[in-house]
């Protein structure tokens, strides 16, 4: 079984997922950027309600001179994070906090860090050695959430977990080699940008091993089954479908991230999809 360590199989391969992506792009304007439909029959305000005031407004007599510019300039003032109205604040760069938001903008620091905690966690391998290992905190919240999958019959597995700075130069460079680089940092983090670096965030693999790291997994129980629970587990989907403008990357519906319960369960309440926006943070499409 392949695995995010290794190259893609094939340049075709790689072809199908950058076309599933420009399709995906495609699609952005029409799907709510907050994940939340409205209901079917939902009634939208009609814009010709305002007409009235607007044509009366237009009878008004019109000024005859310019307004005197007496206020004072107003300074946008930004508004707080969504993240902010939590009891319990984390470091966002502190890559041993379970709130450090690691993207195309915001490497590692620092750049060869190491988790001081890895342990290898009590669940379903598909993977040895350092991939297979999670900071303590990780390890223990993806032991609960594959138990509670496989208490109603879904069966996940760790397909990647930790990966070292050195480790993931190769992976970056395998995904270099085998699809370019433009193609590459769409789907793979360069050295000291991975969150697979922090010990927070892993794949997860089907029981049947199928479609594992091409877009196909999100129709499979493992799949389906995170992206609706494992918030209440501490974990996000942390590259949605539709964001990559937002987060750098396709839809990675394996890469789970931890947050913790709290955080994760107020961005699925508020339907908020990207750890960017819940802390208030810009989008990192490509690297500065
Ligand atoms: N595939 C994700 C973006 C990583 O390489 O960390
Ligand atoms: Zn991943």
């Amino acid at each position: 079984m392949r695995t995010e360590n290794t190259p893609l199989p094939s340049r075709r391969a790689f072809a199908g997922l950058l076309t599933a992506g420009a399709g995906l792009a495609a699609l952005t304007a029409c799907t709510p950027q907050n994940g939340t439909p409205s209901p079917a029959g939902a009634t939208v305000p009609v814009q010709a309600d305002a007409t009235p005031s607007a044509a009366a407004s237009s009878t008004a007599a019109a000024p005859t001179t310019e307004p005197t510019a007496t206020a004072e300039p107003t300074v946008a003032t930004p508004s707080p994070a969504p993240s902010s109205t939590l009891k319990t604040q984390y470091s966002l760069t502190d890559p041993t906090s379970p709130w450090v938001v690691v993207n195309k903008h915001r490497p590692l620091n620092p750049q060869n860090f190491v988790p001081a905690d890895l342990v290898q966690p009590a669940i379903r391998l598909a993977v040895s050695g350092e991939a297979a290992l999670l900071n303590s905190t990780t390890a223990a919240a993806a032991e609960k959430m594959f138990g509670a999958a496989a208490s109603e019959g879904v069966i996940m597995t760790l397909a990647s977990g930790y990966r070292s700075y050195t480790t993931q130069v190769s992976t970056y460079n395998g995904y270099v080699a085998s699809s370019g680089q433009a193609g590459a940092d769409h789907a793979s983090a360069r050295p000291g940008h991975s969150e697979h670096q922090t010990g927070w965030a892993f794949d997860i693999g089907d029981g049947g091993g199928a479609c594992s790291f091409q877009p196909c997994f999100a129709e499979q129980p493992a799949a389906v089954w995170a992206k609706a629970n494992a918030h209440k587990y501490g974990f996000v989907v942390r590259y949605p479908w539709m964001f990559h403008e937002t987060t750098g990357y396709f839809y990675e519906s394996w890469h789970l991230r931890y947050i913790g319960v709290d955080a994760a369960v107020d961005m699925a309440t508020r339907g908020i999809a990207t750890l960017e926006e819940y802390f208030g943070l810009e989008a990192a499409p490509d690297y500065l």
